[in-house]
């Protein structure tokens, strides 16, 4: 989703910008700009398309040693150079970047037109810009301030003012800010990675404080203009994390690293002596976790798929009842938070607005809520009551591949630790772990068969609809193999649980819409198999995932895709992968832009 940067120091600030926005084009957009102040002079260079786009259409870039940038994302207003931001005030003297969503902006817009405020575009940030024109006097720390008093909705933004130079002030609500700290020089953005290259030095900026910076320091406040002191952070990602390392995209760097992701999710926490898992900051004491009666799940996309597979684990496992929800519904719902009840929400990016607002509903009606989460010192990390980072490293391509095997690694150490305590035998405890322990070469075996999935996502690419069944703890995989196909590929797909094809969607079955069937030998493989024959008699190509020597399967299935034979819980691990290369080899085929596919944010940051 949109990404924000800003520098002030000694540098030339168009090539730092660039940069960074280059560094935040794997959180998707459609149009970017950047403006440079240099003697007392601000200059706007903004496009629609990708960042190298701007750059060829600027050769030369504006001079000056400090600036904003942005990448957006439209929500409101077309997809034009007008909309792009940077956005300006009547004068030009005046520059804003906005991520977020302006909710009340019609009517402030009205009124600054009554007070013939002249606008050049249909966004609702460009508000923002007036606002903070129509009360400068000499003050752009406190002309921010009573600018933003005035709007209702979220906000990331910076602001630079030509009279002022070297001076950015940014503030933040509901959309990340992250200040980052050089020698003589200082780094504003929505996302880290957009600094690395300068500094490791950050300060996390909350909801509702302001940052005003300059070449030599900050300062940071409440809109009441209180000081407030921040702690200065390190950023643990190295920078070369953040590179693709000679793989030809980063969703397939991401596919790749998942015997060493699976492995750093667990690293610590498994305990063969005791047969159990440990997770340190879940911030629960023994007894607590023992008077938990319930667990409840909240996420978006893959990882309310993930969220899934954990519900299931901690039923199997634990025999608490344990049910995964969509977080986008858990708000709205007006959710009753019971006694005994444990929450989690699950998040690599930390900063998805639907599952915020979940958790803030949650824990506003007393709920304890653990987190799952990738990005340290996200918004969802810091504000929940405790949880786990899975640490699966940057997850830049906007398919999620290695946090989901990552999360779902979490939810079976905690499954494991929960079980333990309470039905589970230390010998049944010692074969999960064991099985558990074994999943990162199991996955990097599967991985080595690449080339058998691209020659089979090849011979399939020409299809314009698909159907993943699975069952069981499968049932999350194959809804998450139809989201992977969907969202990089473009071929509709759809994932159902294998029995409930009978109730509906068998009328879709021909020979030109292929299946793909889960199938490992646990308890309801017949019963796969009776499905995945129903559609063969309808003239359905199946493909099917299936274990090393079920001559069974192979013999119905026009395709197999083969796994190892593992525990039945341990088949999502490595159902899974298959999946994410078929659809990235699909998309390829069809020549995709795996990494940044149309319309697809990484973070979604807007509800
Ligand atoms: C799919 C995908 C999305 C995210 C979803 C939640 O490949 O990436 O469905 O899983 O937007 O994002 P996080 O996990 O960052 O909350």
């Amino acid at each position: 989703m949109c990404g924000i940067v800003g520098y002030t120091g000694a540098k030339l600030a168009a090539p730092v910008l660039l940069e960074g926005l280059r560094r935040l084009e794997y959180r998707g957009y459609d149009s970017a700009g950047i403006c440079v102040g240099r003697d007392g002079a601000l200059t706007i260079v903004k496009r629609t398309g990708k960042i190298k786009d701007l750059r060829g259409a600027v050769p030369d870039l504006p001079e000056g040693s400090y600036g904003i940038g942005h990448t957006r994302w439209a929500t409101h207003g077309g997809v034009s150079d007008a909309n792009a931001h940077p956005h300006a005030d009547c004068t030009g003297k005046i520059t804003i970047v906005h991520n977020g969503i302006i909710e009340n902006y019609a009517s402030l817009k009205e009124k600054l037109l009554g007070e013939d405020h002249v606008f050049r575009s249909e966004t609702d940030s460009e508000v923002i810009a007036h606002l903070v024109e129509s009360v400068y006097d000499g003050d752009l720390e406190r002309a921010v301030k009573e600018a933003l008093a005035l709007l209702k909705g979220t906000y990331g933004i910076v602001v630079m003012h030509s009279e002022v130079p070297g001076k950015i002030v940014g503030a933040r609500n509901g959309s990340p800010l992250v200040l980052g700290i050089g020698e003589g020089e200082m780094f504003l953005a929505s996302d880290v990675t957009a600094m690395m290259a300068y500094t490791k030095q950050v300060v996390y900026v909350e909801d509702g404080e302001v940052v005003t910076v300059d070449p030599g320091g900050f300062r940071t406040s409440d809109l009441k203009d209180n000081s407030i002191t921040k702690n200065v952070e390190q950023i643990g990602w190295e920078l070369e994390e953040i590179e693709k390392n000679g793989f030809a995209s980063f969703m397939e760097k991401e596919i790749s690293e998942q015997p060493e992701s699976i492995l750093r999710a667990m690293r610590g926490r498994l305990d063969a002596e005791q047969a159990t898992g440990h997770l340190g900051g879940l911030n629960l004491s023994s007894k607590e976790l023992l008077e938990i009666e319930r667990v409840k799940i909240a996420a978006a996309g893959t990882s309310y798929h993930a969220g899934m597979v954990g519900a299931y684990l901690l039923e199997a496992m634990a025999r608490i009842p344990a049910y995964a929800e969509l977080a986008s519904e858990v708000r709205y719902r007006n959710p009753i938070v019971e006694p005994q009840t444990l929450h989690f929400v699950v998040s690599q990016s930390g900063e998805t607005a639907d599952t915020l607002f979940a958790m803030r509903e949650l824990k506003r009606k007393g709920a304890t809520v653990l987190g799952i989460c990738n990005v340290v010192g996200s918004t969802i990390a810091r504000e929940t009551d405790g949880g786990v980072y899975i640490h699966s490293g940057p997850e830049i391509a906007v398919a999620s591949t290695k946090a989901f095997t990552s999360q779902i690694t979490v939810f079976y150490v905690f499954a494991l630790l929960m079980a333990r305590m309470r039905n589970m035998s230390f010998e049944e405890g010692s074969d999960l772990v064991r099985d558990l322990d074994a999943v990162p070469r199991l996955v990097a075996e599967i991985l080595e068969d690449k080339a058998t999935i691209q020659a089979l996502a090849r011979k399939y690419s020409w299809a314009k609809d698909f159907l993943f069944m699975g069952r069981g703890i499968n049932y999350p995989v194959a809804l998450e193999g139809a989201l992977k196909l969907k969202e990089i590929s473009y071929i509709h797909a759809e994932g159902y649980s294998a029995a409930e094809i009978k109730h509906g969607p068998i009328a879709l079955i021909n020979e030109r819409t292929p299946s793909l069937f889960l199938i490992p030998d646990d308890r309801l493989r017949d019963k796969i198999i009776s499905n995945m024959k129903e559609v063969k008699a309808r003239s359905g190509k199946v493909i099917a995932v299936c274990v090393r020597g079920d001559d069974e399967v192979a013999g119905i299935a026009d395709d197999v895709i083969l796994v190892p034979k593992v525990h039945e819980l341990v088949y999502p691990f490595l159902m899974v992968v298959p999946l994410q290369l078929f659809a990235y080899y699909c998309a390829l085929d069809l020549g995709r832009d795996v990494d940044q596919p149309r319309n697809l944010a990484k973070s979604v940051t807007v509800e």
